[in-house]
């Protein structure tokens, strides 16, 4: 069955009609096109799929479409602009925290949720904040340094 969505993403009102079972993350991958957002688990392991949705950071392949009615996304494309890597995306580049790329997306999303809720985190609560987005390739060291470097330039 399909209803009425109305739903902003990255600072643009969509009206859409979308069927009751699709999970956010489709509706942003297929229905928009914005592949920044990674399929990985879809059980809410991995993180891959993290955006931020009303000011909090959640796995998009947990929540259904309708339960975004009404509410404010932003996924990875609204990082960037005019072309100008978000702060937290050049200190991931900077520091070597992209290896395959897969994670990065979630990561970098979870790093701008985490540092928005507290702009000064120590190194025990970034592991903690971030122990949802798994990474395969790069043994999280360096991550937890691009954050940090993040935190201690005072960009988030
Ligand atoms: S794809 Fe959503 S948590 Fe893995
Ligand atoms: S860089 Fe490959 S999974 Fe993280």
């Amino acid at each position: 069955m399909k209803r009425e969505l109305n739903i902003t993403i990255n600072g643009q009102p969509y009206n859409l009609f979308v069927s009751t079972h699709r999970t956010l993350l489709e509706v942003i991958r297929d229905d928009l096109d914005l592949t920044g957002t990674k399929v990985g688990c879809e059980m809410g392991e991995c993180g891959a799929c993290t955006v931020i949705m009303d000011g909090r950071t959640v796995n998009s392949c947990l929540v259904l479409a309708h339960e975004a009615e009404g509410c404010e996304v932003q996924t990875i494309e609204d990082l960037t602009e005019d072309g100008k890597l978000h702060p937290i995306q050049e200190s991931f580049v900077e520091h070597g925290a992209i290896q395959c790329g897969f994670c990065t997306s979630g990561m970098i999303m979870s790093t701008k949720g985490l540092l928005e809720k507290n702009p000064n985190p120590g190194e025990d609560e970034i592991r903690s904040e971030m122990r949802g987005n798994l990474c395969r390739c790069t043994g999280y060291v360096k991550i937890v340094e691009a954050i940090e470097a993040v935190r201690d330039g005072g960009d988030k």
